[in-house]
């Protein structure tokens, strides 16, 4: 098990696959990308699916999500998602993706046994996805989403960001579109895990001025504290359900108390938080030959480490030393 000082307990992994991606999100990355890891540095599609299965079958590890950068942009993705769904106890396998290429690989991650995908979209405007993204990509993502949809990796979640003066007044357009689709949208806080550390407590838009927007043209009932369980998403029925929508408060309403996730980077770091400011290393242990139990050990010791909060609450908040797209998302 990886349990924490405060008691509690990470079932849910995030695999980073890569840290590069295809866009350029301003709230990210900058224009020219980033230093991207070397290729030795990455873990070989063998050190990730013997990590997972160590996650798995030793260490309780019941949900495995694949993240980036852009996970689409991996190679060996559907090979890793394959070996993945024949461990002993079968994990539920999950995929953020930006959505560019998912067209063309939907269906061979659903027969390699993915389960579901959460795709990123912002904007329904293509304009103001070159602006926010810069990338004149918006059609290739909806065309993905539909593909997702066909390949039955449903639900299909649909994440979005607002940004000031950018996409701020459309979560309602948004809202109609997922439903009128059958996607389940979710709406997350932008955080300050950009690489150019532009992020501004003072810009950015708040669930609170998210649910007001939505309810100039819906009817937002709670489910209740209850059901929110560990999940980061606060969700409401729409116009009395079935249908709903999410928020992620994750910098005004913090869930870290239920927080159950632990995380590996590409190149084989463990980190307890998007917002930890330590690693430990499990890349040198496999190189260096540790057995199945060694690691383990490492990351459960890793996971003991893990504080109360991500800190973002406090005046002296530093931002991690690594981008998100270098964490996983
Ligand atoms: N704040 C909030 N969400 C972010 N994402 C990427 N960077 C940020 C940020 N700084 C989102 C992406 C994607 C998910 C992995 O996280 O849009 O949906
Ligand atoms: Fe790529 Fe996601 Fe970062 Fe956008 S937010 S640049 S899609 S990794």
């Amino acid at each position: 098990m990886l349990i924490d000082t405060y008691g509690r307990v990470a079932t849910d992994l995030r695999v980073s696959l890569t840290d590069r991606c295809n866009l350029r999100c301003t709230y990210c990355m900058p224009e020219e990308g980033l230093q991207w890891l070397a290729k030795p540095d990455l873990l070989t599609d063998d050190e990730i699916v013997r990590l997972i299965g160590i996650a798995v079958t030793e260490l309780g590890v019941t949900e495995v999500r694949f993240t980036g950068g852009e996970p689409l942009l991996r190679p060996g993705l559907v090979g890793i998602v394959e070996r993945c769904a024949a461990l002993t106890p079968r994990p539920q396998m999950s995929l953020t993706t930006n959505g560019i290429g998912l067209q063309r690989t939907a269906q061979a991650l659903r027969d390699a046994g993915l389960d579901r995908v959460n795709v990123s979209l912002d904007t329904l405007r293509p304009e103001v996805f070159q602006a926010l993204t810069r990338r004149k990509r918006h059609d290739d993502v909806l065309r993905g989403l539909d593909a997702a949809r066909t390949a039955g990796l449903t639900p299909v979640k649909v994440n979005t960001v607002l940004m000031p003066g950018l996409n701020d007044d459309e979560a309602p357009d948004l809202l109609a579109w997922a439903l009128e689709n059958d996607y389940e949208l979710r709406f997350i806080e932008q955080m300050p895990l950009d690489a150019q550390h532009g992020w501004k407590r003072d810009g950015m838009i708040t669930a609170g001025d998210i649910l007001t927007s939505l309810r100039t043209r819906f009817t937002l009932t709670t489910e209740g504290e209850d059901e929110r369980g560990s999940a980061p998403a606060e969700r409401w029925l729409v116009d009395g359900g079935p249908a709903r929508v999410g928020v992620i408060a994750s910098v005004t309403r913090p869930f870290c108390r239920a927080c159950d996730r632990t995380r590996l980077t590409a190149d084989g770091q463990v980190r307890t938080c998007l917002f930890a400011r330590e690693e430990s290393d499990l890349r040198g242990a496999l190189r260096s030959g540790a057995a199945d139990e060694e690691i383990a050990r490492l990351w459960r010791l890793a996971m003991w480490g893990k504080k109360a909060g991500s800190g973002l609450d406090d005046p002296s908040f530093l931002q991690p030393d690594r981008p998100m797209s270098a964490i996983g998302g």
